[in-house]
């Protein structure tokens, strides 16, 4: 089965028999890696519970128009812009016919007006129905407007019937979804990404830390996940949002971000590095507040587990890719740890100017050699990186 990694679909549900085939439609849609959310009509809650789409989609079903509560948490509007893909299965023969006269008298039939999005209808009913110049007519119209038609299928009816007029089987369905998603560069592929600073503590209070913002890790998640990966950013502390459509696990010291990665990485086709990990962490904390004392005090440090190392020394290990921030050297010393890392790919730039900023200039460096890529905003520079990354996957 194609991949639907990240798609959101909105599954609308109108009052047919086939309704009950939802079910299994809506679990597999979420198998083949969509988020859905399911809108349903009255007539359809005649033959499908909302209690069972709503275990299924993990998500609250929508099913008034005018419900102040479902408005508040995410109204019609919003529902129409989230989605990706709408996906109207079962499409009875009333619903054809409301969507062709652009009636909006139910929140399936307005939302769909609203939508920027991709429409897709499985039309299903009884043969005789299907064959209704009128219906028919309605078809026509609508595939007139763009949307895609899937189906219906031939074969035994629940009526008794035997004819044209089937709701395709949910198989074929997330089949012909798949392919009306556009299909990103990544689509499919599974990265673990670490990112922000980690702190070390010495007591309760304080701890060792560094100036990362997390901007770089937090902006290759979002594009990563836009060109349809799924994404385990496994990030220290920062102030930044989770982006959309990623996974994230928060740790606070390396060890922490250390068995975080263990845990995760051995799923993953890709491995990016950008966290800033404390090379040293204090070899005890205090367990009370340190009071001073005298005019200097000595806390001794120990090594940190290099976390990319270690990922790079894995039997199955990802592909995995590093970046390094220097003052000095720049170049001599990324291609320094590419080799000592055991990398396949490094960004390198200058730690000075790209700490806290939004911008940033990077060269990549490889076995196959150095490319500076134009500097910009740490989105573009991503993208740009995952185009080299998804380069080397394809290799
Ligand atoms: O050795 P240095 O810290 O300069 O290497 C930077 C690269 O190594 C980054 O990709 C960083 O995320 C990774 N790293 C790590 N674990 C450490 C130190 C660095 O994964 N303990």
């Amino acid at each position: 089965m194609l991949s639907l990694t990240n798609k959101r679909i909105l599954l609308g549900i109108t009052g047919g028999i086939a309704a009950y085939k939802s079910a299994e439609l809506c679990r597999l849609l979420i198998k083949a890696g969509a988020e859905v959310r399911v809108v349903m009509t009255r007539a359809a809650t005649e033959f499908i519970t909302p209690l069972t789409m709503q275990a299924l989609s993990g998500n609250r079903v929508h099913l008034e128009l005018l419900d102040t509560e479902a408005e508040a948490a995410m109204g019609h509007i919003e529902l129409a812009r989230w989605a990706d893909l709408v996906l109207v299965a079962p499409a009875t023969a009333d619903f054809l016919a409301r969507m062709t006269q652009s009636q909006a008298d139910d929140i399936l039939t307005t939302l769909i007006l609203a939508t920027p999005a991709t429409i897709a209808i499985a039309p299903a009913m009884n043969q005789g129905m299907w064959a209704d110049a009128g219906v028919q007519d309605n078809v026509g119209k609508l595939a007139e407007r763009g949307y895609h038609i899937l189906g219906p299928g031939s074969g035994d009816q629940a009526c008794g019937d035997v004819g044209l007029g089937r709701m395709l089987e949910p198989e074929q369905i997330v089949t012909a979804c798949a392919e009306l998603s556009p299909v990103g560069l990544l689509a499919g592929r599974h990265f673990v990404i670490t990112g922000g600073p980690t702190r070390e503590a010495i007591d309760p209070v304080r701890y060792i830390s560094n100036h990362s913002s997390g901007k770089m890790a937090y902006a290759l998640a979002a594009e990563a996940a836009a060109a349809g990966a799924r994404v385990t950013l496994i990030s220290g502390p920062v102030n930044l949002p989770c982006p959309d459509r990623v996974r994230r696990i928060d740790v606070v010291s390396a060890q922490d971000m250390y068995q975080a990665v263990m845990a995760e990485v051995d799923q993953a086709d890709v491995f990016v590095g950008v966290a800033a990990v404390a090379d040293y962490r204090p070899e005890q904390i205090a367990s009370e507040k340190i009071k001073k004392h005298d005019d200097a005090m000595q806390i001794k440090l120990v090594r940190n587990p290099d976390i990319i190392s270690a990922v790079a020394e894995l039997d199955k290990r990802p592909l995995v890719v590093g970046f390094a921030a220097e003052t000095e050297n720049l170049i001599a010393n990324a291609e320094n740890k590419l080799s000592k890392k055991r990398l396949d790919l490094l960004f390198a730039n200058d730690a000075a100017s790209t700490f806290n900023s939004d911008s940033i200039a990077v060269t990549a460096v490889s076995k196959s050699g150095n490319n500076a890529i134009e500097p910009g905003s740490k989105s573009a520079v991503a993208r740009a990186m995952l185009a080299m990354i998804a380069e080397q996957l394809k290799a």
